[in-house]
């Protein structure tokens, strides 16, 4: 057997990667374990990645379509989905190439193969072929995040009834989509689907859209998404679908029972959540506790109750995104390095990468209302915003959330065009502990849409200047 190494990280996806190279930056003999030909995990593989590449092209597709005429330019577009699938595809490769070239420069041994832990610090490698080998550390991070979550007696095929990786390559338009789920994925690939001209229903078992989001941005959410054309059903679930000639039959009913209802479809995306993947990694042999959900707990360290055995990512709690992996990731190494690494999971920022997008940071409303915490609302609309009436991108609002008494940022939520990089600041001016004021009193260039985040800061305190 090779010398041990420091580390062995399974899973490369952003939790693993990211784990791997600080691990190595911090001078640990790394080693990382992954049982998909490339490297990136679910994100730059099946999600992230492929999911917005689709969003952007098809975003500009409708625009082209839809909006470039008001600004004088003259478009006809014609949808060729086979050069979209294969801009997404390059997308994909690109990223999931970097990461190998990251991971060969940062001199990281990689194992292509299916890593089992047999014991703390002893893992097995099973290639694709169903050769075995066994590698030695000091320490693991199992890094092997999540699959999706399946409906009883729904059988995803990836042709017609889908999970978000067979609607991210869907080979022509489905006529009529049927979206089970009101939560990301269902937006944001029912989105996709509807501007390449799908007429698409969201079905949600809950009376609102995106639960766990503030609610007055799901309400106004729900407006808009409804505007641009998707079709919702609240309060519903599915309880059966059919395959018939040529489509899919969906049985519904009302979420507490009830008279139940048909609608013939053409392809069924089922976007129910996921859930932690653990398959095959040995855990109840080796005795790692997992949580009722399934997730592999961990202390503050992210060490399982093994020593010497760590988790990072999807696979534990928390939110299912790639950043708040890659900076577990990060501190796990740290911490292995005997440095302090550390998560706020308090700032960890959300997007919906819609149009327009949607981002937040920190408390929504409800929770702070349940934690009985006092707080003031700050809430400016991109209507009153210079550079987004000329842009004409006026949907949506930021709003701030300050504590009643001190004015420290507790939440800042944005529906707008470019929501996903304006939360940056918000990330930001939280993690140093900033206040409403101190945001307001920020010099903002003009005209920029930030200005938005600017003035939603000053009207905390009442005095927004463009309102
Ligand atoms: P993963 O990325 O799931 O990687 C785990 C890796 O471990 C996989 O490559 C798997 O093959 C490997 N593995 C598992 N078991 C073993 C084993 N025993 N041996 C070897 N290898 C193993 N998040 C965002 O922040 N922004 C987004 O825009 C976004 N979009 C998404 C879109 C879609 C359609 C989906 C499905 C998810 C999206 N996510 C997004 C979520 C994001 O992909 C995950 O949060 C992120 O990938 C989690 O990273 P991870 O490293 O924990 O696990
Ligand atoms: P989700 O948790 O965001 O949403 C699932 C939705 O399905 C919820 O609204 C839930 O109430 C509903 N639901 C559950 N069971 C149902 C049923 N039987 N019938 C009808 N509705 C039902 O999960 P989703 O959209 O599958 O995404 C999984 C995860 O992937 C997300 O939580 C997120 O962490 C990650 N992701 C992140 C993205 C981003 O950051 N932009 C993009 C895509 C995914």
């Amino acid at each position: 057997m090779a010398d041990p190494y420091d580390l062995i990280v399974i899973g490369s996806g952003p939790g693993g990667y990211v784990c791997a190279i600080r691990a190595s930056q911090l001078g640990l003999k790394t080693a990382i374990v992954e049982k998909r030909a490339t490297f990136g995990g679910t994100c730059l593989n099946v999600g992230c990645i492929p999911s917005k590449a689709l969003l952007h092209a098809s975003e500009l597709y409708e625009e082209a379509g839809h909006g470039f005429g008001r600004m004088g330019i003259k478009a006809s577009p014609e949808l060729d989905l086979k050069r979209m699938l294969a801009f997404k595809d390059e997308g994909v490769k690109g990223n999931v190439d970097g990461v190998a070239f990251l991971v060969k420069k940062n001199k990281i041994d990689a194992f292509h193969g299916t890593g089992r832990i047999l014991k703390a610090g002893r893992v097995e490698v099973t290639a694709q072929g169903g050769e075995k080998q066994v590698i030695e550390a000091r320490a693991i991070v199992i890094a092997t995040g999540s699959d999706v979550a399946r409906l009883p007696g729904i059988e995803i095929d990836e042709q017609q009834i889908v999970s978000s990786t067979g609607a991210l390559s869907f080979p022509t338009v489905p006529e009529r989509l049927f979206v089970v789920g009101a939560g990301v994925i269902g937006l944001e690939l029912g989105s996709v689907w509807r501007r390449l001209g799908s007429s698409v229903t969201v079905v949600e078992f809950l009376d609102r859209i995106l639960p766990g989001m503030d609610g007055d941005v799901a309400k106004t959410l729900e407006r808009i998404y409804s505007k641009q054309g998707l079709t919702f059903r609240l309060g519903t679930k599915v309880v059966g679908v059919q395959r018939g000639e040529g489509g899919l039959e969906v049985a519904l009913e009302p979420s507490q029972g009830g008279t139940q209802d048909r609608v013939d479809v053409d392809a069924v995306l089922v976007s129910i959540g996921r859930v932690p993947f653990t398959d095959g990694l040995g855990l109840d042999d080796v005795g790692v506790v997992r949580d009722a959900k399934g997730r592999i707990t961990v202390n503050g360290q992210f060490e399982t109750n093994v020593t010497g055995i760590y988790a990072i990512g999807d696979v534990i709690a928390g939110p299912m995104l790639a950043h708040k992996a890659e900076d577990e990731g990060v501190a796990v190494a740290e911490i292995l390095a005997g440095q302090a690494g550390h998560v706020n999971h308090d700032v960890i920022p959300n997007v919906i990468y819609t149009s327009p997008e949607v981002a937040s940071v920190g408390k929504t409303e409800e929770e702070l209302k349940a934690a009985g915490v006092g707080y003031n609302v700050g809430k400016f609309p991109f209507l009153a915003n210079g550079r987004a009436k000329v842009n004409k991108t006026t949907d949506g609002f930021v709003k701030v959330l300050a504590d009643a008494v001190t004015d420290r940022i507790l939440g800042v939520h944005i529906i707008g065009a470019n929501a996903s990089e304006l939360i940056a600041e918000a990330a930001v001016i939280m993690e140093f502990g900033g206040s409403a004021e101190d945001l307001a009193r920020t010099c903002h260039a003009h005209p920029t849409l930030s200005e938005a985040v600017k003035e939603a800061a000053l009207s905390v305190a009442k005095r927004a200047i463009h309102m």
